[in-house]
């Protein structure tokens, strides 16, 4: 059965990177960070709600121990624009001073959100802080950041689907394709 995306399926362009591709680049930073962070300490830090699905498949593919913890943080609302104020509105449950921390986000836009958390987890003394992505979109970047690991990069156009939304639709999208504003 085809799967129904909603009303609004007029709005939903054309794929920039299909499901195969997310599958297989994936399973290539997964074991890049597997033997990277083997015989550490490492708690992987999900940025919700974006990188839900990308942590899910990533999480599946990493080989070492490794924990898991969520912090939840918005900038867009239900706007294509970044409003340029981070909230965060759920934060981490454990205590990360001296671990290997990794941020996992699903996109670094304009940079706002990931500068606000790398700068608030420093305070918190981590052994280490790296960023990975699954998407960076460079070109709309308003403050410089560190990214060690990233799946893709991608134009400026405003991407949904892979976790990625619009004013929260569209999260459950098989791959990443652009959308098409009014
Ligand atoms: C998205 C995305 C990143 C951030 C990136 O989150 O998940 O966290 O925007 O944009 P930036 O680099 O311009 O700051 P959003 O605030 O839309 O919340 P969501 O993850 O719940 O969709």
């Amino acid at each position: 059965m085809k799967k129904r995306i909603n009303k609004m399926d007029e709005k939903v362009g054309k794929v920039l990177i299909s499901k195969e591709q997310i599958e297989k680049r994936i399973k290539e930073l997964a074991k890049q960070i597997s033997q990277d962070y083997e015989g550490k300490d490492l708690i992987c830090v999900i940025i919700l709600r974006g990188a839900f699905m990308f942590v899910t498949d990533l999480a599946k593919e990493i080989s070492i121990p490794a924990k898991f913890d969520f912090m939840a943080t918005s900038s867009y609302g239900d706007s294509t624009k970044s409003s340029g104020v981070v909230r965060i509105y759920k934060d981490l449950d454990m205590n990360i001073e001296g671990k290997d921390v990794l941020i996992i986000e699903d996109i670094v836009d304009t940079g706002r959100t990931i500068n606000y958390l790398v700068k608030n987890l420093k305070t918190r003394n981590p052994k280490s802080l790296e960023v990975c992505t699954l998407l960076n979109k460079p070109a709309n970047r308003v403050v410089n950041v560190k990214i060690k690991y990233v799946g893709f990069v991608i134009p400026p156009e405003f991407v949904i689907g892979y976790g990625l939304d619009f004013a929260e639709d569209y999260r459950h999208i098989t791959e990443v394709r652009v959308f098409k504003e009014d």
